[in-house]
């Protein structure tokens, strides 16, 4: 089990998608289940009020209710919602601006709960996330917390929307993540910090294979020296 955590565009889902396929292991990304309750809840006509507006108990357990019955598969790389492919719609900015509001409520992460310790079967599972090593699967025997500056990080989701036809204003993207970064460290309930056992991974100057060499590297050493 290996557990990565980090700030939104930090790379860590690349990282993990990868890491997972060299070892053969089973992948989760969990924003993706947070994305999913956004977008699900939007499309049958749930919406969050404005960003300023708190979000009412009655309409936090319409939305964990929305996110306990999501009709979700995985498929490679494809995410379907009841059935229709949403892979891309999942990463834009709005679905992406009411993940992190909707990931802030106590009842929409206890209705996702078991569904991501769910994943965890043979041979092995790679997930990433914001609280994977310190609540959904602190036991993890490899922790690392994989992060880059909120610049870079803008650089590179800037990229990967152009890259997939989308388009994006880097001021825009910059401001979001500054937001969500101080959302998802500020909340509550399973804030965005390193776990005591993470090892911190800063990718900022590294490239995608460098860090996945990296993380490959710190799990054989884990398996040399479990008690390291
Ligand atoms: O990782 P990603 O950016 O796709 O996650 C979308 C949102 O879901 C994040 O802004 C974060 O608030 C939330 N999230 C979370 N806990 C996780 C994974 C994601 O709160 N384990």
């Amino acid at each position: 089990m290996i557990a990565i955590d980090g700030p939104s565009a930090s790379g860590k889902g690349t990282v993990a998608s990868r890491v997972a396929a060299q070892l053969g292991f089973h992948y989760l990304d969990s924003g993706a289940l947070y994305r999913l309750t956004a977008l699900g809840a939007r499309r049958a006509g749930v919406h969050l009020p404005p960003v300023e507006h708190a979000i009412p108990p009655g309409l936090e357990q319409q939305l964990a209710t929305h996110a306990a019955g999501l009709d979700v598969r995985f498929v490679g790389e494809q995410i379907f919602l009841a059935g229709e492919e949403v892979s891309l719609a999942l990463r834009d900015e709005q679905t992406s601006r009411e993940a992190s509001r909707v990931a802030a409520l106590g009842a929409v992460r206890a209705a996702l709960l078991q569904r991501q310790r769910d994943f965890r079967v043979a041979p092995g599972l790679v997930t990433d996330g914001r609280d994977m090593a310190t609540v959904v699967f602190p036991d993890a025997q490899v922790k690392i917390f994989l992060t880059a500056s909120a610049e870079e990080r803008a650089a590179r989701r800037y990229k990967q929307l152009i890259g997939k036809g989308l388009t994006a204003n880097i001021d825009d993207l910059l401001r979001d993540i500054h937001e969500r970064d101080q959302r998802d460290a500020s909340r509550a309930l399973a804030p965005l910090v390193q776990d005591l056992r993470a090892s911190l991974l800063d990718t900022t100057c590294l490239t995608a294979d460098a860090a996945v060499e990296e993380v490959l590297r710190r799990y054989h050493a884990s398996i040399d020296a479990p008690c390291n």
